[in-house]
């Protein structure tokens, strides 16, 4: 399905990373296959631990299965109700490299995949936002998807809509300016000093 593209320069990529917002007023038009393969494509071009590639992309785009995932989301994700598209993004930490220190790399490395997904989505003029309200075990009972998979997100893909279906409050983050801790909070450079305190070291010693 995937043919492996030529890569453009860097330069080219910081519009989308400006661009792309998680927003949630989507039109019900349908996106077309070869856009779903440039995205399956950027996902899996992504970076992995010894190149173990432990994402699974689950495109649902057919009305039953579309009916499913809408079946199991959390009532606050109501406006994903519309979506065209919805990929359900699953992994297992038996797919991917388990270090010490707690360095697991599935879920991370599952990240970095759904970051180019979300990416090339936005060049192509889509919406793509991830959601975690939704009921895992429901979904993936309804989807035929064994139990141990973890689905850590589905993302819900469209082309801009409009805002009317929106609340109040899901209608002024449409256009709201992003919320981000300040970069010194998170962002260090040369010397370790921070606040953060998760109580403990690692789980493992
Ligand atoms: C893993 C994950 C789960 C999320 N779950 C939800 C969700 O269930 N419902 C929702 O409306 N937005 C959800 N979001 C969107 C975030 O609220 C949004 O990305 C964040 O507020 C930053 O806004 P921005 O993406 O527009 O920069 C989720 C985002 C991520 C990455």
């Amino acid at each position: 399905m995937v043919s492996r593209g030529v890569m453009k320069p860097m330069s080219e990529i910081r519009p989308e990373i400006l661009k792309r917002r998680a927003k949630r007023a989507l039109a019900e038009t349908a996106v077309a296959d070869t856009v779903l393969e440039r995205l399956a494509e950027a996902a899996t071009l992504a970076p992995s631990c010894f190149n173990k590639q432990p994402w699974r992309l689950l495109f649902v785009t057919d009305s039953r299965a579309r009916a499913a995932v809408r079946n199991a989301l959390a009532g606050g994700n109501y406006w994903a109700e519309r979506a065209p598209v919805y990929v359900v993004v699953l992994t297992h930490p038996d797919f991917d490299c388990r270090l010490d220190e707690d360095r697991d790399y599935a879920l991370f490395d599952t990240g970095l995949a759904v970051g180019n997904l979300l990416l090339q989505a936005t060049h192509e003029g889509l919406i793509a936002h991830p959601v975690a309200g939704f009921h895992a075990a429901k979904l993936k009972q309804e989807l035929g998807i064994p139990r141990w998979y973890i689905a850590i997100t589905v993302l819900v893909l469209g082309y801009p809509g409009s805002p009317a279906g929106l609340t109040e409050e899901h209608r002024k983050l449409e256009n709201a300016p992003r919320t981000r801790v300040p970069m010194e909070s998170v962002v260090l450079f040369n010397r370790w000093e921070t606040n953060d305190n998760c109580g403990g070291g690692p789980k493992t010693e």
